[in-house]
């Protein structure tokens, strides 16, 4: 089976979330848990962006146990300098160094000729060489840039030291195919490629994070950056719950294995959303409210039977203690049993079926039935019934 790094940017792109801003304390704290979590590499901030930045970095380099600590720098000395210094007390760290390759970026954002970007490449990377083993170099906008460009810069970027390659699929503008198509270019075209690791970041502007990501590691890419919840830039990035659990759901298409330990994802996703105040909705992947829910009949009674009939995760794998039985309008006798017995509602002396007919006649035009509700309409119906007998 195939190892895939999972790259953990919750802190610096996911931070980048419009309203996300976070303190250095609550960095520090997300930082722990994504250590626990088991992520193989967390990038922590971008240290030249703000002095709380550099802190943040330079704190969370000192405290991490298990995951390597990384930070992004532009192809600029100072940029790199601070990340160095930021990280100095770590002894398991990385260099980002990102640059933009599509020609809309080089010509209107940058200003710069694809030349002068290859010239950039190469110093840049010598220049941090000298300063830090572990480099991951990253083509911005990548997937709008021209495929022979990325390689040319790929090649020069590993032969000056760089150790994971980054294709960036800055505005989510890819589709799964295309991924397939430019990963496997660039794995059999690239000198040097060997020697690296090939990782892909990829935005969700088009809702294709996940599947990109996955298409990706497919295609031969052994390295998936992601956010907790898919924080990130605009729409977000690419979910870590989401490509951990598909990785493992589906390890019979996959053949890949990742380190994390999902019993911790619901945990996770909870302090993140707490923390930057980006709510989940209730039918997010993996992690929403709703994700091991049941409502209707013909649901609730499958699952009630045989979980695996509506469920191809298991919850406690995700850290969610069991699934859910919801009541509503659409449930059946089975969900309404079930849920009685789990609030040790003695109904033995009653007809169930004439109570269920009750109770949905009641909860026509309701969005929730709680469990002071169902409570309520079981004694309603006791005394009709007894008020008849
Ligand atoms: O989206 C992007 O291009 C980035 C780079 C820094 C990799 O976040
Ligand atoms: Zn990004």
């Amino acid at each position: 089976m195939k190892n895939v790094k999972i790259f953990d940017t919750t802190l610096r792109d996911g931070q980048q979330s419009s309203g996300a801003n976070l303190s250095l304390a609550e960095k520090v704290k997300i930082a722990k848990m994504l250590d626990k979590l088991n992520v193989d590499i967390i990038e922590a901030g971008f240290p030249i962006s703000s002095k709380k930045e550099f802190e943040s970095v330079k704190k969370i380099s000192k405290i991490l146990k298990n995951a390597k600590v990384c930070s992004l720098a532009r192809h600029n000395k100072r940029d790199i300098d601070l990340c160095i210094e930021a990280m100095k007390s770590s002894k398991n760290k990385r260099l980002h160094l990102f640059i933009a390759t599509s020609n809309l970026h080089m010509k209107y954002k940058l200003n710069l000729k694809p030349k002068e970007i290859i010239e950039l490449v190469e110093s840049m990377v010598k220049y941090s060489r000298n300063k830090i083993d572990d480099i991951e170099w990253s083509c911005e906008d990548g997937t709008r840039s021209d495929p022979n460009f990325i390689i040319k810069c790929f090649e020069i970027a590993a032969k000056y030291g760089a150790r994971t390659l980054n294709i960036a699929d800055t505005v989510g503008y890819s589709t799964p195919l295309e991924m397939d198509i430019l990963v496997k270019k660039v794995l059999k075209n690239t000198k040097g490629i060997e020697k690296c690791n090939l990782s892909v970041h990829c935005h969700n502007d088009l809702g294709m994070g996940t599947s990109n990501t996955l298409q990706s590691i497919k295609a031969g890419a052994n390295q998936a950056e992601c956010t907790i919840n898919g924080i990130g830039e605009r729409a977000g990035n690419a979910p870590l719950e989401e490509v951990v659990m598909a990785l493992k759901t589906r390890k019979d298409f996959f053949n890949c294995k990742t380190r994390i330990n999902s019993k911790l994802l619901k945990e996770s996703s909870a302090i993140v959303s707490k923390l930057t105040n980006l709510y989940i909705s209730k039918n997010k992947p993996i992690v929403g409210e709703n994700a091991f829910a049941h409502e209707t009949g013909i649901h609730q009674h499958g699952v009630l039977i045989k979980r695996k009939t509506y469920e191809i995760m298991n919850p406690k794998d995700v850290g969610q203690k069991e699934s859910k039985i919801n009541l509503g309008s659409q449930s059946g006798l089975k969900g309404v049993k079930f849920k009685l017995d789990y609030y040790k509602l003695n109904y033995k002396n009653l007809n169930l079926k004439e109570f269920v007919k009750f109770f949905k006649s009641k909860v026509e035009n309701l969005k929730v039935v709680d469990k002071e509700l169902l409570i309520k309409l079981f004694n309603d119906f006791k005394v009709k019934k007894n008020e008849k007998n």
